[in-house]
């Protein structure tokens, strides 16, 4: 399987002309997954529950252009989005597939403000496959997590799609080391520049990168800058999950030793 992580810069809300940027920086893409950012086309730095209301939408907009790219290249994509539910708003990502399915992760663990604009996700981690590869979904800070992506990789992904809108410098090396213990791929898609609201001001750290099941970079994009890179998937790297003849992470744990004091399961 090939993969395109797209690192992006939205203009703050100006969500049309961001959607046509994008569609115009993936139109020769001619592999299998695409992945985009968190909040992709939206921008991320919100001041009210307004703002997020104002962006959502145009969130059926963005989905039907995505639906129709998708069958028509027969790829499957996933995009960050504030998503509209029952009165609520969910930093989710969409995972849509080339038959006109789609799935939604809701982001788990929601960071710093974030907390005064959404609803922390109750979607959970799942993993969906496409064309023979199982891909999981991550949104940004459930990087800080290791339960993230070690649920993600013990449900069987082969592959972490996560869409990011990174902050603080630590991800990207964090990930190499993440891929390793999980033998798992992950493709980070982040977002770079500024976003400017009210005078404030929230940078982000661009790059984007995958790494491999060995803990190798095999995509790099630099700091600054709206591109696409891509790779192959082998799964057979990610079903493996020895490092050595005598060791299997996986097979190797104990979980009975990782029970806190009293707990029950
Ligand atoms: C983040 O979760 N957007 C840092």
């Amino acid at each position: 399987m090939k993969i395109g992580v797209v690192q992006f810069r939205p203009e703050l809300f100006k969500v049309e002309r961001n959607l046509q940027k994008a569609l115009d920086l993936v139109k020769e893409f001619d592999g299998d997954l695409l992945i985009f950012p968190e909040l992709a086309f939206s921008g991320y730095l919100f001041s009210s529950k307004r703002e997020v209301e104002n962006v959502s939408k145009f969130n059926s907009s963005a989905e039907k252009r995505w639906m129709d790219f998708s069958k028509k290249k027969n790829c499957a994509l996933i995009f960050g989005y504030p998503e509209r539910s029952n009165g609520n708003f969910y930093n989710s990502s969409m995972f849509i597939f080339p038959n006109g399915k789609k799935r939604i992760y809701r982001k788990t663990h929601l960071f710093s403000e974030e907390k005064k604009f959404f609803t922390p996700g109750d979607s959970g981690f799942f993993v969906e496959r496409f064309k023979g590869v199982k891909v999981g979904l991550a949104i940004c800070f459930d990087w800080f997590f290791p339960e993230s992506f070690r649920t993600l990789s013990l449900m069987g992904a082969d592959l972490i799609a996560h869409s990011a809108n990174l902050v603080m410098p630590y991800c990207q090396d964090s990930n190499v080391y993440s891929s390793l213990k999980n033998k798992v791929y992950i493709a980070t898609a982040n977002r770079w520049g500024k976003d400017e609201n009210q005078r404030r001001i929230l940078e982000f750290t661009g790059k984007s990168q995958i790494t491999d099941p060995n803990g190798k970079i095999i995509a790099k994009a630099l700091e600054s800058g709206d591109i696409l890179v891509e790779a192959e998937i082998d799964v057979s790297l990610s079903r493996d999950k020895h490092i050595n003849i005598f060791n299997d992470v996986f097979e190797d744990r104990k979980p009975a030793f990782y029970k806190l004091n009293g707990e029950k399961t």
